[in-house]
């Protein structure tokens, strides 16, 4: 019989943790701060479970420099956050507010005292309130306030940090904002989520350029898409076609314009009775496709999609929405598929081999990239025992299979720099409130007290060898 073997990373492969702002911060009135989207949709009646809002949050705000001697102490070589927007820009535009930029200098010292690398996301879902108030991401102008946001970061931070995420899964911001409407702003238009998609890319692009003109040399730009695993149900051409349609509804739309410069033609022309594409303007596809340091990608569970026609009774996923409120338009004839196996608490599927496949995709898709997975992890339901302790053996086996499946893609070739674990902490789950836990360490609602799980310990040591135990 062989030893079960333990599987090793590059020694110069990057240990980090994820978070961000609004499932975080907390503060929402704080020191200028003014609502964002995330606020407004999440005090309207019935749009998160329970009511569910990020007015106190984890209350990182205030307690950031515990979590970051916390990080130290798990031995993270890197803290990937987002800023909030409406926290340093209030109404999206004009000067920033000092107060607001304080806060994210002090966390950033605080992290480079503790030599943890900040990796600094600029967009993660919270637009201030006044630019959807104007038209938000279906409006060309919020591409161009975001370049300035961007510029105003970059000079403010860019001493300091040398890792830049322009936007955090644009299809969320896109599509389950404006579509499906299952997220903030909760709009159910899908004309204006492509157009939404557009300025988006456009936002990233313009964005870019803002930020190369401020950083230091040496420092990194990216972005951070939710790329996602499309898998067709059988080989038959109409669920290929089906799976074609939603990869470019999920993927192509955002890697087309920023990695190749162009969308793929069979998007335009599946699309065609939603919207004529008018909103792309001449010269937009050289400015989406700015020169990229690193690509972010974020995974968690592959999807299984069939023509509709060809769906068997077999159980059907739900992806965010479904009907007249599916965040996919011009695809009402596709239908979504439980995969087979095991779920989290999500109801996802857990499937490692999606991640080797999306980073073997990127690959071909972006030769020579370096490639860093932004977020990977899973939701379960952790409660601590009788002692206090927090057992997850349940995400210690999702986290084991999905880094053997990362190191088995380094094998394969890929140029995979780093790996940050979604998530630190329990904190807010968007439309879910804080009933999904996705942390390594547990936060207790009532007394907002930290506990690293067994992951948390688990995932120090892995952190601190560069090794997972067998
Ligand atoms: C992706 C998002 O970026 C993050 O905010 C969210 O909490 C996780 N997925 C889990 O759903």
């Amino acid at each position: 019989m062989t030893e079960p073997m333990s599987v090793s990373f590059p020694p110069a492969f990057v240990w980090g943790a994820a978070t961000s702002a609004y499932q975080i911060e907390g503060a929402a009135a704080e020191d200028g701060r003014t609502p964002s989207i995330w606020d407004t949709f999440s005090h309207t009646p019935g749009r998160t479970a329970g009511g569910d809002h990020g007015d106190v949050a984890i209350d990182h705000y205030h307690r950031y420099r515990d979590d970051v001697a916390m990080m130290a102490e798990l031995g993270l070589a890197s803290y990937r956050f987002s800023v909030s927007w409406s926290r340093v820009q209030p109404t999206g535009r004009g000067p920033a507010v000092q107060r607001g930029l304080d806060f994210y200098r002090r966390l950033v010292d605080e992290l480079l005292s503790h030599g943890i690398k900040p990796a600094l996301t600029l967009y993660h879902w919270d637009l201030p309130q006044e630019l959807e108030d104007a038209g938000g991401w279906p409006e060309r102008e919020t591409a161009y306030r975001f370049a300035e946001y961007a510029a105003l970061l970059g000079q403010a931070l860019g001493d300091r940090v040398e890792q830049w995420i322009t936007l955090n899964e644009p299809w969320c911001s896109a599509f389950l904002g404006y579509c499906s409407g299952v997220h903030a702003p909760g709009r159910t238009d899908p004309e204006a989520s492509l157009r939404a998609a557009h300025h988006l890319n456009l936002a990233h692009g313009l964005g870019t350029t803002a930020l190369r003109a401020t950083l230091p040399a040496g420092a990194s730009v990216a972005v951070s898409l939710n790329s996602q695993v499309i898998r067709p149900l059988s080989q038959d051409p109409a669920d290929l076609e089906a799976a074609q349609r939603i990869d470019d509804l999920a993927n192509g739309v955002f890697h087309g314009p920023i990695l190749h410069g162009a969308y793929p033609e069979t998007l335009i022309k599946a699309t065609r009775s939603v919207t004529d594409w008018a909103f792309v303007q001449q010269g937009d596809l050289v400015l989406t496709h700015q020169p990229l340091d690193a690509l972010g990608l974020n995974y968690y569970t592959p999807a299984l999609v069939s023509a509709a026609e060809n769906a068997p009774s077999g159980p059907l996923a739900d992806n965010h929405g479904s009907g007249a409120r599916a965040p996919w338009p011009g695809a009402d004839d596709v239908t979504f598929h439980q995969p087979p196996g095991e779920r989290t608490s999500m109801g996802w599927a857990v499937d490692p081999t999606g991640l080797h496949d999306l980073v073997m995709r990127y690959t071909r898709e972006a030769p020579g990239l370096p490639l860093y997975i932004t977020e990977n992890g899973a939701a379960y339901d952790d409660e601590p025992d009788a002692e206090g302790r927090v057992h997850d053996p349940e995400r210690i086996a999702y986290l084991h299979g999905h880094l053997t499946a990362l190191r088995r893609a380094v094998d394969d070739g890929a140029e995979v720099r780093g790996y940050y674990l979604w998530s630190l902490m329990d904190n807010f789950e968007w439309a879910y409130g804080y009933e999904k836990r996705f942390g390594a360490v547990h936060v207790d609602y009532e007394t907002l007290a930290r506990t690293p799980k067994s992951s948390a310990h688990w995932y120090s040591r892995v952190a601190r060898t560069g090794t997972l135990p067998p």
